[in-house]
């Protein structure tokens, strides 16, 4: 019998080495790798930050390729870093949906060496990041939600929050490029 497929999340702030695992398990296990920052300027031209809104036109677009390929049977790698809970729980739904298993990869590094890699990387690849002040990894910080106990045990999901009846209902919403996968 195939073994079932993996839908791997990648989870951290800037910096932490969320794309250099991506590679590492599109390497090891010849899942799709979907990094968004690598889509941003060839489709819009624009780096992330600077264009209220496509990032998540293309995210929900590739969470929808992704439920695809996962019901062909093969593994998907977003490496979306998703900084809040909510994000988490839907894209384990949609998985679920998809008869994948989930897999989140939650990476962690010491703030110093994190804001220094950040740095790194905005002059290694200035087109796939930007430059972040001492302000933005404040804020970054104040905004991400990590992953709790529950969730990196693998614990299902609780309710959606209303008025949507399902993950896959709430994540439409989130990214209104992505088409209701459970209806
Ligand atoms: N083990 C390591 N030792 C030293 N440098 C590393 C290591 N892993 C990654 N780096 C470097 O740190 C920088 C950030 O890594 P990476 O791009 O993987 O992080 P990221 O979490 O995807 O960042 P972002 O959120 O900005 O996309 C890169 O310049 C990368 O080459
Ligand atoms: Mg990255």
């Amino acid at each position: 019998m195939r073994s079932r497929p993996t839908l791997h999340l990648t989870v951290g702030l800037p910096g932490v080495g969320k794309t250099t695992l991506a590679r590492e398990l599109e390497r090891a296990g010849g899942a799709l790798r979907l990094t968004p920052d690598e889509w941003m300027v060839p489709l819009f031209g624009v780096r992330w930050t600077e264009f209220d809104g496509k990032r998540d036109v293309l995210e929900g677009r590739l969470v929808w390729v992704g439920h695809q390929v996962l019901r062909a049977g093969g593994s998907v790698i977003l490496d979306f870093g998703c900084w809040s809970s909510e994000e988490r729980h839907a894209l384990r739904a949609i998985a679920g949906l998809a008869g994948a298993d989930f897999a989140l990869h939650y990476v962690t590094l010491p703030e110093d060496e994190r804001r220094e890699r950040a740095t790194r990387r905005w002059r290694e690849a200035p087109e796939q990041t930007f430059a972040m002040t001492d302000d933005d990894h404040e804020r970054f910080r104040a905004l991400f939600t990590p992953p709790t106990t529950d969730e990196l045990r693998g614990c299902s999901p609780p309710q959606p929050p209303a008025p949507f009846e399902s993950w896959p209902a709430w994540a439409s919403d989130r990214w209104p490029t992505l088409p209701r996968l459970d209806v």
